[in-house]
């Protein structure tokens, strides 16, 4: 929990205008996000998608925005959200690389999904920062490289997904148990869950 943790509020709406200006949104999914400097605390707590830790104060918890075709990169303003345990981007449009700072911006993160998008790049190792991660599913991108071994000491990974990317090496052994289908669609993969690497990989 972050009860320790000492987050200006004003942060969180400063992260908000930011991601809302960061994303192309031709849906207007991000219509109902308007800042009114004279509204009461918590005001955030109702915009879609957003969930707060408690409705009394713009500390966002969740930000959670699956398909609403959302274009632009990960925004770099997500670093003011610094509460964040949820990140739902899945099935929008996202491109450029996973930034190797998201879990020094986020370091609560719980479950981080941008699935379904045209993210490249590799998964950066810096991921390991975002100690409490449980759920990371990445399936659906562009994204490249091996899995990062350093990844074993994220011991509460449970649900973890790269399928239908374009990954390649050696699956890292402590992920051996993961369901197999969370790899598959990867032209170089190797290693249980999947079929052993055969000489020369
Ligand atoms: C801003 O918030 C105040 C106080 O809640 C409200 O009276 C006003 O109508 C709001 N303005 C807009 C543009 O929403
Ligand atoms: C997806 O994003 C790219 C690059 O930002 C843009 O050119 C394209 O029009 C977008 N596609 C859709 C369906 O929004």
């Amino acid at each position: 929990m972050v009860s320790n943790v000492v987050v200006a509020v004003k942060d969180d709406i400063r992260c908000l205008k930011g991601v809302k200006a960061s994303f192309k949104d031709p849906q207007g999914t991000l219509d109902s996000w308007v800042f009114n400097t004279s509204s009461l605390e918590g005001y955030v707590c109702v915009f879609s998608g957003v969930e707060c830790w408690n409705t009394r104060e713009n500390r966002v918890y969740g930000l959670q925005l699956p398909s609403s075709k959302l274009s632009g990169q990960v925004p770099n303003s997500l670093q003011y959200c610094g509460s964040l345990q949820i990140l739902d981007l899945s099935g929008n449009n996202i491109s450029g690389t996973i930034p190797s700072q998201i879990c020094t911006w986020l370091p609560y993160l719980v479950n981080l999904d941008l699935s379904g998008n045209q993210l490249s790049g590799s998964i950066p190792a810096e991921l390991v920062e975002c100690k409490y991660l449980n759920r990371l599913i990445l399936s659906n991108n562009r994204l490249s490289g091996q899995i990062p071994s350093q990844f074993s000491s994220l011991v509460r990974l449970r649900d973890f997904a790269v399928a239908d990317n374009h990954f390649s090496g050696q699956i890292p052994s402590f992920m051996s148990n993961f369901s197999a289908a969370g790899f598959e669609g990867n032209d170089g993969l190797c290693g249980k869950p999947l079929a052993a690497c055969g000489y020369g990989l």
